[in-house]
């Protein structure tokens, strides 16, 4: 898809990741909207990028999501793109997990871009995108992660059937299973201590990655483990 001009709602703009997709797409030339759960953060981003529409919104909220959308769609005069980039994440044995934070890990990860989805493929153009944060981690489940990676593993899973569903469309899905970024996202975990990471990976090429991934119509982001580089395909 072209960018420039693109009509893109960002879910999660609040977070590291999300904030900087929304400023890299507003660079390339797209008509950003923004969703976030931080009000502060989220006004501040929208100011930022010139006024964009903003809605805050809890991701569990799934009244408050499709209205978010609806917003989004109404101020951008409709939608090219939705990108999810929200997501929590959790550690310890899967034999000791709570029952709580297992429900919102797949909640946050999982549910809730599925429902924005939904919300938006009324309002999404032919020829369009729907960008989806995964993890490496849904390829290669972690030991003191096993929730986490089953609910990315999920959400690969239902992009990969979404996709073949929306051809017909010519609807992109875009399945992005980035590696360990320093964003800080594992200091923020709802529960247990991060085991040892791998270096983080460089957020700029997550970035770029996403946005050549967009352009192309492609249908994922994936690590190669040998190389250490973003591929692509
Ligand atoms: N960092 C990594 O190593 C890495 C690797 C692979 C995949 N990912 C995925 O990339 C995505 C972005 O992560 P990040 O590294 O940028 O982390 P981050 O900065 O902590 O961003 C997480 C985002 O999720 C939002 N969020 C969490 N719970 C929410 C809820 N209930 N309702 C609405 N928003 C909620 C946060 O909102 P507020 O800040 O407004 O509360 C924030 O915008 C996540 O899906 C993550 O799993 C990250």
């Amino acid at each position: 898809m072209e960018l420039t001009g693109a009509k893109v709602l960002v879910a999660g703009a609040t977070g590291v990741l999300g904030g900087a997709l929304a400023r890299a797409l507003a660079d390339a030339g797209a008509r950003v909207a923004l969703a976030g759960r931080d009000g502060g953060r989220l006004e501040a981003l929208a100011a930022e990028l010139g006024g964009a529409p903003a809605s805050a919104v809890d991701a569990v909220d799934v009244d408050a999501v499709r209205a978010a959308v609806d917003a989004a769609a109404g101020a951008l005069g409709g939608l090219d793109a939705v990108v999810v980039a929200w997501g929590v994440v959790a550690f310890g044995p899967a034999a000791d997990a709570d029952d709580a934070v297992t429900e919102e890990l797949f909640a946050v990860n999982a549910l809730a871009p599925m429902s924005l989805v939904r919300a938006a493929l009324p309002h999404l153009a032919d020829g369009g995108a729907v960008v989806l944060l995964s993890a490496v981690v849904a390829d290669a489940p972690t030991l003191g992660m096993a929730e986490y990676s089953a609910s990315k593993a999920a959400l690969s899973a239902w992009a990969s059937v979404l996709r073949r569903e929306l051809r017909g469309r010519s609807v992109a899905v875009l399945d992005v299973r980035p590696p360990h970024v320093d964003t800080g996202l594992v200091d923020r975990a709802l529960a247990g201590t991060p085991p040892r990471l791998p270096a983080g990976h460089d957020r700029g090429e997550v970035v770029a990655a996403v946005l050549d991934g967009m352009r192309q119509g492609a249908r994922e982001v994936v690590v190669d483990p040998r190389e250490r580089r973003l591929v692509v395909r």
